[in-house]
């Protein structure tokens, strides 16, 4: 049996989140003949040290110790701040990193990161996990076998059923550098095209701390591809009905819709119509559960040398690109054209 030490950095809610998926994947990994040990660190120690122990993992009081200690790879799900730092230690430790989205808190400070990468021959796959999520997976299996015909119009749809707090809002960069940025990210990944322009609009219905707190409730953004094609990506924080996350793609032969199945968070006007009967989705872990799992397989087969980088820090910071061009635009009120991320 090959042993893999893997060290988690924060376990907040998308680090435990991934924590408890590795040990649910275990079996799986231990039928092709690999054993992950759980390595954690997290700057709340006491706390850290408790949740370490109910996840049968070791708790390091460092990033250090635990390179010290011989870790193999590096998981990073700390807050966004962090993440350009930390990065930073895993391949100068020249250990292959995963790091949530985003690379950093803003494209200028991403830039050198990107060169120090390239540089370094540095591995480091990002947390975009709609790439892994089986829908999306299949949309792009028919999109690029044609079946659509050539494509005229997507429509992106983010939707959380309740805000997170006002001050999470107050750090998140905003709707589109937190929500959308996935929306952003899938349509480039499906397509193969870049965005070359948005146009943004939001709005504010709900608590008016969110204005307040310098974003909107919601939001959304005409997007431009360098073919000409057009999308369109609406968020919002307020989408009762439960947690919704889905993409039609229409093409000249077809339309694909990623989402719409029984647990489709929407009812329909149409009478005798009861599809979807199923309980919709309440949060984003609920809704790509099977994709977080798929995507921690996926860095694991990474590190093991078994496959190409998924989600490269370049492509990240390209689909972070088009977040900041349509923020910009939401506050300047003029489209925004978007240049391309420089290849480090
Ligand atoms: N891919 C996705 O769908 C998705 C979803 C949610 C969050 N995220 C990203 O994940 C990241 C974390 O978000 P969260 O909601 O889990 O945050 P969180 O605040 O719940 O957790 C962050 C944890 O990191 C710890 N921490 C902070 N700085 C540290 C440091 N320097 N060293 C060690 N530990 C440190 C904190 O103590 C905390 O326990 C964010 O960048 C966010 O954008 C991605």
């Amino acid at each position: 049996m090959k042993t893999l030490n893997l060290g988690l950095i924060g376990v907040g809610r998308i680090g435990t989140m991934h924590a408890n998926n590795l040990n649910a994947l275990r079996p799986q990994l231990a039928d092709r003949g690999l054993e992950v040990n759980l390595w954690i660190t997290d700057v709340a120690a006491d706390y850290a040290r408790i949740v370490a122990a109910g996840l049968g993992a070791t708790f390091f009081d460092s990033v250090n110790a635990m390179i010290e200690a011989g870790v193999d790879a590096l998981l990073i799900a700390t807050g966004t701040m962090t993440h350009p730092d930390l990065i930073r230690a895993g391949i100068a430790a020249n250990l292959p990193v995963f790091c949530e989205k985003p690379v950093a808190g803003d494209v200028e400070s991403a830039l050198p990161l990107l060169e120090e990468i390239a540089a370094s021959n540095g591995r480091v796959q990002i947390g975009h996990q709609r790439r892994f999520d089986a829908g999306y997976l299949e949309a792009k299996r028919r999109l690029d076998a044609g079946d659509l015909g050539w494509i005229h119009t997507m429509r992106a749809v983010t939707g959380d059923m309740v805000p997170p707090s006002l001050e999470f809002i107050a750090t998140s960069g905003g709707l589109f550098r937190d929500c959308s940025v996935h929306d952003f990210d899938i349509l480039r990944w499906l397509t193969g095209k870049e965005i070359v322009e948005v146009y943004a609009k939001g709005s504010n219905n709900g608590d008016p701390g969110i204005g307040a707190a310098g974003d909107v409730d919601t939001a959304l953004a005409v997007l431009t591809f360098d073919d000409g094609t057009v999308a369109t990506a609406s968020a919002t924080r307020y989408n009762g009905a439960g947690h919704d996350v889905r993409l039609e793609i229409q093409g000249s032969k077809s339309t694909v819709v990623v989402g719409l199945d029984e647990q489709s968070a929407m009812h329909s006007a149409e009478l005798g119509v009861e599809f979807p009967t199923g309980t919709s989705h309440q949060t984003f872990i609920e809704r790509f559960d099977g994709a977080y799992r798929a995507e921690m397989v996926a860095f694991i087969e990474y590190v093991l040398g078994e496959r190409e980088n998924p989600c490269s820090a370049w492509d990240a910071v390209a689909a972070s690109r088009v977040a900041d061009a349509a923020q910009e635009s939401l506050l300047t009120g003029a489209p925004v054209a978007i240049n391309p991320v420089p290849v480090a």
